[in-house]
């Protein structure tokens, strides 16, 4: 049988977890890699599936990628320029690579990623942005074939925000030709990493974590050793454990600012917050406030805690409204926590949840990586019962030692099968 995960819930989890770097930066500066001859020393890469097929993309073009969360990536001898179906298939992050190889190289062809569990995942805004910058897009047989013998700058005007689209625009502009500016771009800290890390590596960037990003072209980059991130969703996912067990964790080296939507939805909810300048630290004990969330583009409330903060709902004294504006179908938890006893209706992009007194233990599947997050919750604030994930490699994908860190302060919760 495949590996579940177990966890025995009732124990209000009390004391400190270390916070690990951040997917959504960690692929991005990989990919990024691809952009600068020689060895680009990444610390603090949490250790994850995502980050290792990542790197087998990595040494599938050509590139080296050794080591654990200090990873030493070198793309001297990249001669590839195909990212095939059966690695992108299993992560749709892959496409971080078309911007860079395009920019390298002159020519990509990247498995369209296809959509996932959340929804279809379009990448057109992606495609319409390079095709800005010179470069010349057909779709052939499942595959994105982009060339262009130099990228030339330009003006994108993104129709909406999206975090990889505007990371990928970023790698291809930062070796054009002259100016890029990249309009109604994300705003995601993740984004600003990526730029902190290009510019230490000789790149011109201007107004990342802004809506508007300036790309002055340089000719060449040179490698760098950079420090990727902490995780905000994890903080903010252990913050959450507080008040689902009612007890109190203090999560340490994270950075309060970027969790500043989350803590105010959390403080709402009637956790009781205290903040240092790199740990935030939430209590539970005393119930928990139904409040309304809506899911919007950084700076507002990330749609990566919607799943987790819906269990914090789902245990609430009274009705809220949880409202995904990002996704169309990021509700795949929502049956497996009613086979838990939560109460919890949905219509269209609106999740209505009302409170119960308690969560019944149950055999529940993950779908999602934040799903699979919200299950472990779930199960954590069970008083008395056992809950049995299955699909855990979905929780793996992005989260470092979930397990480890759980039990470290007071969860029972280990891992059969596998
Ligand atoms: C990034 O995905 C994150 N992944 C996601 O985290 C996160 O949920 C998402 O941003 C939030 O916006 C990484 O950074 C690796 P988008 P991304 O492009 O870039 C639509 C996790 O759990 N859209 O910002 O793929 C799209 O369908 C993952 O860690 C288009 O229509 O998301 C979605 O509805 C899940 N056309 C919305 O925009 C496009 O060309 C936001 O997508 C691009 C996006």
């Amino acid at each position: 049988m495949a590996e579940r995960i177990i966890i025995e819930g009732g124990v209000p989890l009390r004391g400190e977890v270390p916070v690990s770097g951040a997917k959504n930066a960690a692929l991005p500066l990989m990919a990024a890699s691809l952009l600068v001859p020689g060895k680009l020393v990444l610390e603090n890469v949490p250790d994850l599936r995502d980050v290792q097929t990542m790197g087998r993309l990595l040494q599938y073009l050509g590139a080296t990628c050794e080591g654990k969360g200090t990873l030493v990536v070198n793309s001297s001898d990249v001669t590839g320029w195909e990212a095939p179906y059966d690695l992108v298939k299993t992560m749709r992050a892959s496409i971080l690579v078309l911007g860079p190889l395009l920019a390298r190289f002159g020519r990509a062809k990247v498995s369209q990623p296809g959509g996932c569990a959340i929804g279809a995942r379009p990448i057109n805004r992606h495609l319409s942005g390079l095709e800005a910058l010179g470069a010349n897009v057909r779709l052939e047989h499942g595959y994105v074939i982009a060339e262009a013998d130099r990228l030339v700058g330009a003006e994108v005007v993104f129709e909406a925000p999206t975090v990889t689209g505007t990371e990928n625009l970023i790698m291809a502009a930062v070796l054009a030709e002259g100016e890029t500016t990249l309009v109604n771009t994300a705003r995601e800290p993740e984004i600003v990493d990526l730029a902190n890390a290009l510019n230490a590596m000789g790149a011109k960037i201007s107004g990342a974590g802004t809506g508007v990003i300036t790309v002055q072209g340089v000719t060449s980059l040179t490698p760098v050793t950079y420090s990727v991130l902490p995780d905000r969703i994890e903080a903010g996912t252990y913050l959450i454990a507080a008040g689902v067990t009612g007890g109190t964790i203090k999560v340490v080296g994270c950075v309060p600012s970027h969790l500043r939507a989350v803590i105010d939805r959390l403080e709402k909810a009637g956790l009781h917050i205290q903040e240092g300048n790199d740990w935030v630290q939430a209590s539970g004990s005393d119930g928990i406030r139904a409040v309304d969330v809506r899911t919007d583009p950084y700076p507002g409330f990330p749609t990566d805690m919607q799943a987790q903060f819906m269990v914090l709902m789902a245990l609430s004294t009274g009705l809220s409204t949880i409202t995904e504006t990002i996704f169309e179908q990021r509700f795949m938890h929502v049956p497996e926590l009613c086979r838990m006893g939560a109460d919890i209706t949905l219509s269209e992009r609106k999740a209505v949840v009302r409170g119960v007194q308690r969560l019944s233990g149950a055999p529940v599947m993950a779908t999602d990586l934040r799903a699979s997050a919200s299950l472990v919750l779930a199960g954590l604030g069970v008083e008395n019962g056992i809950t049995e994930i299955s699909r855990v490699y979905h929780l793996d994908r992005g989260y470092d030692d979930l397990d480890e860190k759980l039990s470290s302060i007071g969860a029972k919760i280990w891992r059969a099968g596998g």
